[in-house]
């Protein structure tokens, strides 16, 4: 049965006031999932709470973790009793951060039968680079029938060479190293700060893992990992959204739980585009009074501008003074979401992975579709400055990625609503 929700907004307002941050969703689905090499109890606090969260503990619950909350962001996993390497389509599909099973399953049990992953769609998403650095490190890896099979007799330490520099194939490769013998080098690895975050948790479970958050990352395989308490990082992409929110709507916003070593592509291009940003040690505000001028965005993996923050920054690019240029550096395809901006007035061509946006004075509201999770954040922002009402269908999207993005923006000032229209079976 689908809940066929939709957001309503009134649009021309202003953002004052504060909000926090929840804990990363992109950290917390691979740190769950992490859990499976530990044999012990781990207690995972600052969860966020959101779908795609539930879907991945609901996984492991399925595969036989015990898992229990503490208090609604803490939860206790314990893997220590499962004995099930196999995670069928059913289970697997509605996420894409569920490959993240094939490493931890092979890294604990050398075996793994993991379906193919969904999520969203921004045209091909390959997984060859987590089979390369799983059969560098020994395993033989078959996909027939949309399952990935994957079997080792012994994981041996060893030097792998990525060819694309990748979050997820960073992250898997260090979850199937973790207790391989040896030494694993992972060379032009992936720097997000969720890497750090996993490479982290791993470490205080007893993994002995060294340069997470640079491109060469060193993993001296362990034997065993125990329990212990993990506190996961703020989420870099949501502090983003409001930081560009509040840039786009105007005001005063103060932006409270984010890193903000994380958030330096994205303040300075705010300021760039004529927004004031101050950091403080655990706080960032934005405030936004003069016209927004344009400004070029290329996206890239971390420390460059996130790619997941593309189609949101495209909304005060779009009423900005002048012409312009989005540039997509990390996806084939990640600019479907622009016919449903286009109702609300956007002007925008897609030349290939670029994106011209002329300013425009003002948008308008419309029915729009959440085409994945950040256009489904970008479609919000650019309801909250329209003139008239918005209403944003396919909120799924939405609710795997942001905790309650609605109720959160509500306090800062913007007109949100979510009403309900039945249920489909
Ligand atoms: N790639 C390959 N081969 C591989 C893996 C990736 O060619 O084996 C290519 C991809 O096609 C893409 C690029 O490498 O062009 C980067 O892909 P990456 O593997 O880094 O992406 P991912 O791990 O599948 C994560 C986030 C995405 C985010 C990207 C890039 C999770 C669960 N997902 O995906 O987040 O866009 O990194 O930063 O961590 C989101 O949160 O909305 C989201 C989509």
């Amino acid at each position: 049965m689908l809940a066929l929700d939709k957001l309503l907004i009134e649009g021309s307002s202003k953002l004052e006031g504060e909000i926090t941050v929840s804990g990363a969703k992109n950290a917390a689905v691979a740190v769950i999932p992490a859990a499976i090499l530990v044999e012990g109890k781990c207690i995972i606090e600052n969860i966020p709470k959101i779908k795609d969260v539930y879907l991945i503990l609901d996984m492991l619950k399925q595969l036989g973790a015990n898992i229990h909350y503490i208090d609604n962001s803490t939860v206790e996993i314990d893997c220590s009793n499962i004995n099930n390497h196999t995670a069928p389509y059913d289970m697997v599909v509605k996420m894409r951060a569920s490959y993240y099973l094939v490493g931890a399953l092979l890294g604990r049990f050398s075996k793994a039968e993991v379906a193919f992953p969904g999520g969203c769609n921004f045209g091909v998403r390959p997984i060859d680079q987590h089979i390369k650095g799983f059969e560098a490190l020994g395993a033989k890896v078959e996909i027939e029938h949309g399952v990935i099979y994957a079997q080792v007799k012994r994981f041996e330490g060893t030097q792998i060479y990525m060819d694309v520099v990748s979050v997820g194939a960073t992250i898997n490769v260090m979850l199937a190293a973790v207790r391989a013998e040896g030494t694993t080098i992972i060379e032009n690895a992936a720097k997000e700060p969720h890497i750090v975050d996993v490479a982290n948790f791993l470490n205080a479970m007893g993994a002995n893992i060294k340069g997470a958050g640079t491109d060469v990352i060193k993993i001296i395989g362990v034997n065993k990992l125990g329990g212990g308490t993990y506190c996961i990082i703020p989420d870099q992409i949501e502090a983003g959204t409001f930081m560009i929110a509040a840039a786009a709507a105007g005001g005063d916003v103060l932006v409270k739980n984010v890193i903000p070593k994380h958030m330096e592509s994205i303040t300075a291009k705010l300021i760039e585009m004529n927004a004031q940003v101050t950091e403080y040690d655990d706080a960032i505000r934005v405030v936004r009074k003069d016209k927004l001028i344009r400004a070029n965005v290329k996206t890239l993996p971390y420390p460059g501008f996130p790619t997941d923050l593309q189609p949101v920054i495209t909304i005060p690019l779009s009423v900005a003074s002048g012409t312009s240029i989005v540039t997509e550096g990390v996806w084939d395809s990640r600019f479907q979401y622009i016919d449903e901006l286009k109702r609300m007035g956007v002007d925008i061509k897609v030349e290939g992975r670029a994106a011209v946006v002329e300013g425009v004075k003002r948008l308008s509201g419309a029915p729009v579709k959440a085409t994945d999770l950040r256009a489904g954040a970008a479609m919000v922002i650019a309801g909250i400055i329209a003139e008239g009402t918005t209403e944003i269908h396919d909120l799924m999207h939405i609710d795997r990625g942001y905790e309650n993005l609605e109720k959160k923006l509500s306090s800062i000032g913007a007109r949100i609503k979510r009403t309900s229209q039945g249920t489909v079976l």
